[in-house]
């Protein structure tokens, strides 16, 4: 599956889009981890293909400037996969003011600013491809991430939402909803090594998901081979949630 040379701008993380043909701009708040992406993308042959554009995308200006920069670096946005989010796990009845709004400023008004940023484009040129980062979590709940799963929640109606206004230009828009996936973020968000290997025996599979897994349903999103798709969230989980 290709992109062929459309241009796809990807918050917060790179995956395996970069090797599936697209020119990808990859924003990031972190610059030294952006770096490290690019010399890997360098170290792959697929310098020029790609830009990096530290951004954060809970503020408006700093979306709006990045997808300037695109338009500039590579041209306008083909897809858009907004994957940049947080989590950190507290008890409802503990969770700070602070947590709470910065969990939905990156995980829900992050989304809704690259979404939008992106979508003007699109409407433009009259076709598009949305992808959005929403979790199981943002199906079922899970005790200690109250602020995770509403944001996540959030992701997957505001997309539903993007899909049925701008089905009319061409544009489709999608959510992802992985299940535990095995990359830093369980870690850092206060989960203990105990709960994690109890958590894999829930996991019809019995593995946790890969990043690449995820990646590649996105690729799947952002490409034609989903062309009558839009307004789902498609389930990354190896049956989890299919299981009571
Ligand atoms: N790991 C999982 O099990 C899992 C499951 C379901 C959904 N997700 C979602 O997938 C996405 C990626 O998660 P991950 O596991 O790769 O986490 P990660 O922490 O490895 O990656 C998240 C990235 O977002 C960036 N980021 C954080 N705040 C930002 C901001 N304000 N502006 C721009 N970038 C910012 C971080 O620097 C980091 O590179 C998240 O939205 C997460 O909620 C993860």
């Amino acid at each position: 599956m290709t992109l062929g040379d459309k241009v796809a701008v990807v918050t917060g993380a790179a995956g395996s889009i970069g090797r599936a043909g697209a020119k990808i701009a990859l924003l990031d708040i972190n610059p030294e981890a952006l770096d490290g992406v690019a010399d890997s993308l360098a170290g792959e042959g697929l310098g020029g293909r790609f830009c990096t554009i530290p951004t954060n995308v809970g503020n408006a200006e700093s979306v709006r400037e990045s997808f300037r920069t695109v338009d500039r670096e590579l041209g306008s946005t083909d897809v858009v996969v907004a994957n940049a989010g947080v989590a950190q796990g507290a008890n409802f009845i503990d969770i700070s003011l602070e947590n709470w709004q910065r969990t939905l400023d990156i995980n829900l008004t992050g989304v809704f600013l690259t979404c939008q940023e992106g979508a003007r484009r699109m409407m433009t040129n009259r076709h598009g491809s949305i992808i959005t980062m929403s979790s199981t979590n943002g199906l079922l709940a899970e005790k200690a991430l109250a602020a995770y799963n509403a944001s996540k929640a959030g992701v997957l109606l505001l997309t539903k939402t993007i899909a049925i206004e701008l089905a009319p230009y061409g544009i489709r828009a999608n959510a992802l909803n992985p299940g535990f996936i095995d990359t830093g973020l369980a870690a850092r968000s206060g989960l203990d090594p105990e709960f994690l290997n109890a958590y894999v025996t829930k996991i019809p599979m019995g593995r946790f998901g890969l990043p690449a897994e995820v990646a590649d349903a996105a690729l799947f999103l952002a490409s034609d081979a989903s062309s009558f798709i839009t307004g789902i969230g498609l389930v990354v989980d190896g049956g989890q949630i299919s299981e009571e």
